[in-house]
């Protein structure tokens, strides 16, 4: 029987829980890549809400949901380096082999690059990537387009640069872009792509703030409102 909520949770599994946010937090809370503490902090909420909709393992939502982009390839020189560090760590915090296998597959699909992204295998791991897919639509996700496009000194918009429809993983993240196209290029994607019924039925309310958003977006642009 899943445990449904994290005031289930023993002792322990809160000091498991406690030590991997303070590491999480002490590596990522400078970071200004859109994986800082803050989108952490926020893919935990979302997975805490939907896992218990879900019935699912909800300590092992947390540590996966609080661990997944401790060995990304955008934070870490030697994503390698990290990931063993990241396996060292499961393997001594205290819980059993199976949970820090299980952790560490879901981390593991969630970084997953490459054309066809296999699916997530259990329901822990579909609730931590519709978590993760959330953070990336919604005000939150229109934020976070700015901030980034920002950061890599791209415009706002530009008429004449379409979106493209399909790209390699080096024109995605180096192509020449605008934070507009990017709603098209991924953002409006994700809400097809979620797992599980709650992470759905967020992800439509987010969704259509982003298609008034766009409207008004176009509105002004042209002056008409
Ligand atoms: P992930 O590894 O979680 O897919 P990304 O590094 O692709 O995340 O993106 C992190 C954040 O930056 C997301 O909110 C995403 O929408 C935004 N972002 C990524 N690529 C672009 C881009 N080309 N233009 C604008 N925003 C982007
Ligand atoms: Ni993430």
């Amino acid at each position: 029987m899943p445990m449904t909520g994290f005031e289930t949770w023993t002792e322990e599994q809160r000091r498991i829980a406690s030590d991997a946010e303070a590491w999480v937090r002490a590596k990522l809370e400078h970071e200004s890549s859109g994986h800082d503490w803050r989108h952490i902090e926020r893919v935990v909420s979302t997975a805490r809400t939907i896992a218990k909709a879900e019935g699912a393992d909800s300590f092992v939502c947390e540590l996966a949901a609080l661990l997944h982009d401790m060995a990304d390839e955008k934070l870490n020189d030697d994503p390698f380096a990290a990931e063993q560090e990241l396996v060292r760590w499961l393997a001594e915090c205290g819980i059993s082999e199976q949970e820090a296998d299980h952790v560490m597959e879901i981390i593991a699909m969630l970084s997953f690059k490459g054309g066809s992204r296999p699916p997530m295998l259990t329901i822990e791991g579909q609730v931590v990537q519709d978590a993760d897919r959330l953070d990336a639509i919604g005000a939150v996700g229109i934020s976070r387009v700015f901030a980034y496009s920002g950061a890599k000194g791209r415009p706002i918009h530009d008429p004449s640069v379409l979106p493209r429809s399909s790209m390699t993983e080096e024109e995605y993240r180096n192509g020449r872009d605008t934070a507009i196209n990017h709603f098209y290029e991924k953002l409006l994607k994700l809400k097809d792509l979620m797992n599980t019924a709650s992470g759905r039925e967020l992800a439509e309310g987010r969704h259509r703030f982003m298609e008034t958003y766009l409207e008004q977006f176009y509105a002004e642009w042209d002056g008409r409102r």
